[in-house]
């Protein structure tokens, strides 16, 4: 798979962190792109943060790379965490950094683009701005972590998102867990996925 992750300058770089360790970078062409927004960000959340290995890092302020074109064949795209004022730009047309420039083009030739907005509460603009982006084919993946897998620490919970992502790129997903629909749940990609529909079961799901 040819990937671009981009990250902008909303809270959640631990998404985005989460995310590339958990795509297999060597046996996919991942290119990332950071907005100088997502730098700050992630130095306020994360302290530090280190491409991995096989990762094709690139400025936000460059055409010179292949995704910026419709011409060169990618997969997917991914904005993880996205800003409102990233989103609006998409959403408005705005192509002149590298992260909106390959947005646009992901949308012109129908390619998936999964856009992670992070923001709350969200006012009337933001609103009609996520309707353009889906009538435009985008999918709007909020991170709106779960809480039924009992997430331990940060990273688990950060991973009820991640895993979202990874399923709509089509990706193994490592720690996913998924509602088995009687109360518990099944982890590792869907192997043990009953198919069941979350509240459907009957047995211990009483609150009480
Ligand atoms: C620590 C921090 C957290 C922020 N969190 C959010 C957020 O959750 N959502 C959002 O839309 N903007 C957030 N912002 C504001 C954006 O960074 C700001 O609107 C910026 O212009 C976005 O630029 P970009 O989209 O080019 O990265 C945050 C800014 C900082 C410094």
């Amino acid at each position: 798979m040819r990937l671009v992750v981009a990250a902008t300058g909303a809270s959640g770089a631990i998404y985005f962190q989460r995310l590339l360790e958990q795509v297999d970078c060597a046996a996919h062409e991942v290119h990332v792109v950071l907005s100088a927004y997502a730098r700050q960000v992630i130095r306020e959340e994360l302290g530090t943060w280190t491409p991995p290995a096989g990762v094709h890092l690139h400025g936000d302020k460059t055409m010179h790379v292949p995704f910026v074109s419709g011409s060169a064949p990618f997969d997917a795209m991914v904005v993880v965490p996205c800003s409102m004022g990233t989103l609006a730009r998409i959403a408005a047309g705005i192509a002149d950094t590298t992260i909106l420039r390959a947005a646009d083009v992901f949308l012109k030739e129908r390619r998936k683009l999964v856009v992670v907005p992070r923001e709350t509460p969200w006012n009337l603009i933001h609103a009609r701005n996520v309707v353009t982006l889906m009538e435009a084919g985008a999918l709007v993946l909020p991170a709106s972590p779960s809480f039924y897998s009992k997430p331990a620490n940060l990273n688990e919970l950060a991973d009820t998102v991640v895993s979202r992502i990874l399923s709509q790129l089509g990706l193994p997903d490592p720690n996913g867990f998924r509602w088995c629909g009687s109360g518990s749940l099944g982890a590792g990609g869907g192997a043990r996925d009953s198919g069941g529909e979350a509240g459907s079961g009957s047995a211990g799901n009483e609150l009480e």
